[in-house]
């Protein structure tokens, strides 16, 4: 692992806060790098208050100096606006877990009586430093062409029919939607859908696709089962708050297939290798194989509902109904700049692990050698080239 991230922090405390190690010297960043996908985080149908509340805005306290990255670890601040609410007030015990969140199992695991000791931690408000960190690692990768895009695919039970062609377009059109879906139709229905379950006192999950261009061939290996790119990936994305299903290129569907269906041809096209399609998602055999890298998470709906649901209340040892707590309604679009992070960490630290190095400058002479000696292997233009010899 090239690149390493702790964050900490609670979701009421004063702040939340991150040190990402490994990022190399010379990299340009300043504040407002990050602050644009905190905003991004913050944006989307379907948030509670708690956005209302916050202005969420970094503060680099190591690892940058005149503007440039040092390759010591970056520290980073963002203040809880909410705190100050809290501050000096008495916080009510909590006995009654919600079903679906951290507050029962965290308890019994804690030996906690009261269960806002779990909640405050294992509240998504900790995404904010993810989100933080990530911002510096798509802004690394970017330095190299490759750049890492997101959009809502599904919401409810309405998606976007068929695939999704046009990546580039995905990489701004999205936020032109408050629902961050690039398909104006799907985007009405999961509109009303949402509409309906707020009149309903219930809450949403969805698809979120997150994709990668540009990347290199060659990131993660087969040679041992914690360095395969997909295994990386889909750690990543399953370790963000309510994903409970990951998928790679065609993902579940592809089990449905037969093996002559599911596989990308390889063919010529004037003597350069090409792919036939994507079905693998731009990963095969644990390596990035070139192509646009594919990914889906599978959101389960937010656990908070308006509408009470059955507890047990551990001081009191009776059933009970939980009390709502400000929630969003669904969080799918905001998740989207949440898993796009969690991928650009991923992906910044294997092409760390790709090319080495200590500077921005060289890894980037590194990166234009990589490109080219992978240009000419794939080139079947000199007849007398075997291309596995
Ligand atoms: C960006 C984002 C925002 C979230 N907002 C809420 C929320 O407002 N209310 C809620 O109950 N859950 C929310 N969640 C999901 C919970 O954090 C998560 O379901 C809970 O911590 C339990 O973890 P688990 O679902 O992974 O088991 C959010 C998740 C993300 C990624």
């Amino acid at each position: 692992m090239n690149l390493r991230l702790l964050t900490a922090g609670e979701s009421h405390g004063p702040a939340m806060t991150a040190i990402l190690e490994g990022m190399p010297a010379g990299l340009p960043l300043d504040a407002a790098v990050i602050d644009h996908e905190l905003a991004r985080r913050q944006r989307g149908l379907g948030s509670g208050a708690r956005m209302q509340i916050e202005r969420d805005s970094v503060k680099i306290l190591s690892g940058v100096l005149a503007g440039q990255t040092t390759g010591a670890p970056i520290a980073l601040l963002v203040e809880n606006d909410d705190h100050v609410n809290w501050k000096g007030k008495p916080v009510a015990a909590m006995s009654a877990p919600r079903p679906g969140h951290a507050d029962l199992a965290g308890a019994l695991k804690y030996g906690f009586n009261d269960l806002r000791p779990a909640l405050e931690r294992a509240s998504a408000r900790e995404t904010t430093m993810r989100v933080a960190a990530g911002a510096i690692c798509r802004h690394f990768l970017a330095q190299f062409g490759i750049l890492v895009g997101g959009f809502v695919r599904a919401i409810g039970g309405e998606s976007i029919q068929g695939d999704v062609q046009d990546y580039p377009a995905c990489l701004s059109a999205p936020e032109a939607s408050e629902l961050r879906c690039p398909d104006a139709a799907a985007a009405e229905r999961m509109r009303a859908c949402m509409q309906r379950a707020i009149e309903e006192k219930d809450t949403l999950g969805g698809v979120v696709e997150i994709f990668a261009l540009n990347l290199p061939v060659g990131l993660g290996s087969y040679v041992q089962g914690d360095r395969r790119l997909g295994a990386r990936l889909a750690g990543a994305l399953a370790s963000v708050p309510s994903v409970k299903g990951v998928e790679i290129g065609d993902g579940f569907a592809a089990a449905g297939l037969r093996g002559s269906q599911a596989q990308d041809a390889i063919c010529l096209d004037s003597g350069r290798l090409r792919r036939a399609g994507n079905h693998a998602g731009g990963v095969e055999g644990g390596i990035s194989n070139g192509q646009p890298l594919v990914l889906r998470a599978a959101l389960k709906p937010i656990a908070s509902t308006l509408a009470p649901q059955p507890t047990v209340d551990l001081a009191a040892g009776v059933e009970t109904h939980t009390n709502y707590v400000r929630s969003d309604s669904c969080h799918v679009p905001r998740a989207v700049p949440v898993l796009e992070a969690v991928t650009a960490f991923v992906l910044a630290d294997a092409l760390l692990e790709k090319l080495g190095g200590d500077t921005l400058v060289e890894l980037q002479v590194r990166f234009a050698a990589l490109r080219k000696a992978q240009l000419a292997d794939l080139s079947l233009d000199d007849s007398d080239k075997v291309w596995w010899a």
